[in-house]
């Protein structure tokens, strides 16, 4: 056993969840990022949470609007996760068109879902909570969208590498 930094203990994490946070602005145009650092945080109510750096244009976004979509992406989203979580919607027009995100309108919120994801999540911003060098954002979930045909959410392995969330693997 040794002591090391958190920093480094942090190296050895993976496999962690990847999802695709959705936002959009005065306009209606979509912007997605992907965030690492997520969880559900309650159920009764239904709560989840993302921490957003500072800096990112998603975390502006959601200021203004207060609402965002969460959308777990599945088998075949490796290079549009890598794309949108490696360029800002604010030096980049149509991120989403670039990266290959196929949209699907909403039903209550302006942002939109991700056609190709498991699972998405329509939330408004329930609080924000300073968390160091990140904002946690706590959404409210206000309706949920399953999509089966999408056979299994992607996992981050680290080293931008990507494999499906199955326990055979
Ligand atoms: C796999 C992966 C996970 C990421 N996780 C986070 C995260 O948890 N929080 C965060 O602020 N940025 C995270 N990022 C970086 C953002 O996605 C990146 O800064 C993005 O360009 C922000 O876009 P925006 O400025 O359009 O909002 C992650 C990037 C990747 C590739």
């Amino acid at each position: 056993m040794q002591m090391v930094s958190f920093e480094k203990a942090m190296t050895y994490r993976y496999p962690e969840s990847v999802v695709l946070v959705n936002s959009c602005d005065g306009q209606g145009k979509p912007n997605s990022m992907a965030v690492g650092w997520s969880t559900v945080a309650s159920y009764n109510p239904p709560l989840y949470a993302i921490c957003l750096n500072r800096t990112c244009y998603t975390l502006e976004l959601i200021r203004r609007q207060k609402q965002f979509v969460v959308s777990f992406p599945g088998v075949g989203l490796e290079q549009c996760i890598e794309y949108v979580g490696t360029h800002s919607g604010r030096d980049v027009c149509d991120k989403l068109d670039v990266a290959g995100l196929k949209v699907i309108e909403a039903a209550l919120v302006r942002p939109p879902l991700l056609a190709d994801c498991l699972i998405n999540l329509e939330c408004c911003l329930e609080s924000e909570t300073d968390a160091g060098d990140h904002i946690m954002i706590l959404g409210r979930v206000l309706a949920v969208h399953l999509n089966d045909s999408v056979p299994d959410r992607l996992m981050n392995f680290g080293e931008s590498r990507y494999a499906p969330a199955v326990a055979s693997r």
